[in-house]
């Protein structure tokens, strides 16, 4: 019997030319790493499940810490950007632009496959470069904005081994002192599991379009 809502993640990969096909990209990935991704049907489920606490995307940081190529953080992000639409209005770039870098920096996600982590990287990236196309018209584009999202994803998109790697992953906390303003300040995920609140690097307040820059001031 047709099915309504019947697209998955596989589909969702395989539409930009990821390497999912049924679910898994490999038997021995499945064997090694019990890699298998999650179909889109059951990811809005869940999501729906959580009264849309992950749609706040000032306040409500959301780690998946087995990303995977990215299918949670994908429909989060696009469920975030919808509701960016409807507050912003299109004119406003800088709030526009802000609001995308704010959605983004709150949204973290780690992977122990190189490949994984490359394609969520592509795949968020896909998805802000289509929303900004249809919110900003070509001669007001910001390659200073898309530096600051490859900054993000860097930090916040990052291939760790959660399991057995703890003490190498860092993960990057952006705040927002004043409108159009990063603070970022670094932590250890032992150093948080255990209790140790010490932040390792702190950026002082940056401007969203300096971010992605190599000048951003550490102290
Ligand atoms: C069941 S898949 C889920 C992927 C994604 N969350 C989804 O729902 O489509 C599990 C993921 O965990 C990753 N993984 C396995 N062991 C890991 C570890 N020790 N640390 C981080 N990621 C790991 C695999 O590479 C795989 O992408």
């Amino acid at each position: 019997m047709p099915q309504k809502n019947k697209r998955t993640a596989e589909d969702s990969s395989s539409r930009k030319g990821l390497s999912v096909r049924k679910g898994i990209k490999s038997r021995d990935r499945v064997r090694n790493r019990g890699e298998v991704f999650t179909e889109l049907r059951e990811i809005n489920n869940i999501l729906d499940l959580t009264a849309d606490a992950h749609r706040n995307y000032k306040d409500q940081r959301i780690l998946e810490p087995a990303c995977g190529n990215g299918n949670f953080l994908v429909v989060i992000l696009e469920r975030r950007l919808a509701d960016i639409k409807k507050a912003i209005k299109k004119k406003n770039q800088d709030d526009t632009e802000f609001a995308i870098l704010t959605a983004l920096s709150t949204m973290y996600g780690v992977d122990i496959m190189p490949d994984n982590i490359k394609e969520c990287h592509e795949r968020l990236e896909s998805i802000i470069e289509k929303f900004y196309k249809e919110r900003v018209p070509t001669k007001n584009r910001r390659p200073e904005f898309f530096d600051a999202v490859k900054e993000i994803l860097r930090t916040n998109i990052q291939l760790g081994d959660m399991l057995n790697g703890k003490e190498k992953i860092y993960f990057v906390e952006y705040t927002v002192p004043r409108d159009y303003y990063f603070v970022r300040n670094e932590y250890r995920l032992i150093d948080l599991e255990l209790g140790i609140n010490s932040s390792k690097k702190r950026i002082r307040p940056t401007h969203y379009l300096k971010i992605g820059g190599r000048n951003a001031n550490e102290h």
